[in-house]
């Protein structure tokens, strides 16, 4: 096999410089540069346009809460049978992952979160939540009528996917973890990077915002139940207090971060809930705190966890109170810190420069907020950013998981054809190297 092992490596090494002297696949640098623009062009035409403002709407109208996204996966599926998109469904209670291209490698994915939150709208307009004491209050209904738009726009172009893109509606994003469940299901398998979009209410349309390496925290929840011994408010000698121990509780578990932590690595501890008594002159039984934490790796995270749970054992103790700790590893798991991939940084640099131009790529600082598109990206390189979205016509712009918070959907355009552009340029940029490396290696074993 010495002479097919030959024509292979000469192969080979003509690809890979081919690919990197000139552009990818016979496209010249100025045809890949306007690959963002044209999709930007489709996706703004008023039928597109309108077609996805009509889908925010009706799920604007229509919120969901996590795992409870029936009605929005079944218009999501409607819209991709209507454009002959296949895909599997259900994959983790309520989702759906579509696929385009030529149904083999290399893969590469784009992800909207469907879920909405617990929160009773306060923006009155005609299409205000028709569902009491829920609301699209973080713009999920924007993800996932941007990702259909990608859809169409990857669909009309799909001679243009070297590869396969799938196009991820995970469920239940706040809180839920429904990421972490997608990946159980297998939604990442044989998937080699994977991007993700979030509105911004105060970025300015036509503008993006990310970083490389840490953009977001990473983040746990707890709870603790610290009991001592009820009884008369005049008589302490006869009670345990439980409300001085959970005061103490609090004050040392401040000191986790302003003591223990490398100030140069951010981290917060925030005690948000603080439940027990009722009467004045009784002392009560147990008190309930609980709150969150946030670090920037996942060691910070780890240690922050094992020491919250030292600090209130500890110091429940020295009052003479017992506690419990509970972290809710089920149905809150912990969500790491997103990181994003440094090349796909580059890459999401180029696409956005072509189609906002450099001044409307922004770099940020990062955020203390999380997201669970943080699980992909600890599996597989993956790149998360900021799509400016603000409404010009308010004075102020609430942010996320406000009753007040709103968009302008003149942005769903730029979402649209960012992810169509990134899976489509990814695709055209780094697939060559990877069918000629494995024609050589069967060739080999
Ligand atoms: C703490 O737990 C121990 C062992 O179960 C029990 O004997 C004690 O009464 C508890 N103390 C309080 C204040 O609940
Ligand atoms: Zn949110
Ligand atoms: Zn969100």
């Amino acid at each position: 096999m010495g002479f097919s092992k030959g024509v292979f490596l000469i192969l080979y090494l003509f690809l890979f410089f081919f690919n990197h002297s000139f552009s990818s696949l016979g496209l010249s640098s100025k045809e890949l540069s306007e690959i963002p623009i044209n999709f930007l062009k489709f996706a703004k035409k008023s039928e597109v346009f309108d077609w996805m403002v009509g889908i925010r709407r009706k799920l604007h109208e229509n919120p969901e809460l996590g795992y409870e996204e029936f009605e929005t996966s079944k218009l999501i599926r409607e819209e991709l049978d209507k454009m002959g998109i296949s895909y599997k469904y259900p994959v983790a209670v309520t989702g759906v992952i579509g696929s385009i291209g030529s149904g083999k490698p290399p893969f590469v994915a784009i992800r909207a979160d469907m879920d909405a939150l617990p929160i009773q709208e306060k923006v009155e307009w005609d299409h205000k939540s028709k569902n009491p004491g829920k609301m699209h209050a973080c713009g999920h209904d924007a993800h996932v009528a941007m990702l259909l738009g990608a859809a169409k726009i990857l669909q009309e172009n799909h001679k243009l996917i070297k590869g396969t893109v799938l196009l991820v509606f995970q469920p239940a994003e706040e809180g839920g973890g429904g990421a972490k469940k997608m990946i159980d299901a297998g939604a990442l398998e044989n998937v080699e990077a994977i991007f993700g979009l979030h509105v911004a209410s105060h970025v300015p349309l036509a503008e993006v915002e990310s970083r490389s390496g840490p953009l977001l925290a990473g983040s746990g929840f707890f709870e603790s139940v610290i009991s001592g011994k009820g009884g008369h408010a005049a008589i302490p000698q006869h009670s345990i207090d439980p409300i001085l121990a959970a005061s103490n509780v609090i004050v040392s578990l401040q000191h986790l971060v302003s003591r223990e932590a490398d100030p140069l690595d951010s981290q917060v501890v925030t005690v948000a809930k603080f439940q027990g008594g009722g009467a004045f002159n009784v002392i009560p039984d147990y008190v309930t705190i609980g709150g969150t934490f946030r670090a920037f790796s996942k060691e910070s995270l780890i240690q922050l966890k094992q020491r919250i749970e030292e600090v209130i054992m500890g110091q429940a103790a020295v009052q003479r109170c017992n506690a419990t700790v509970n972290f809710f590893s089920n149905e809150k798991p912990l969500f790491p810190p997103s990181v994003n991939d440094k090349d796909l940084h580059k890459l999401f640099q180029k696409v956005a420069g072509n189609m906002f131009g450099s001044d409307g790529v922004k770099d940020m600082q990062p955020l203390m907020g999380s997201e669970d598109f943080a699980f992909y990206q600890e599996v597989i390189p993956g790149y998360f950013f900021f799509l400016g979205m603000k409404d010009e016509t308010m004075k102020q712009n609430p942010l996320p998981h406000s009753p007040y918070f709103r968009l302008s959907e003149d942005g769903l355009p730029y979402g649209a054809a960012m992810h169509a552009s990134l899976v489509v340029r990814y695709l055209l940029e780094y697939q060559m190297e990877i069918p000629v490396v494995t024609v050589d290696s069967h060739d080999e074993l």
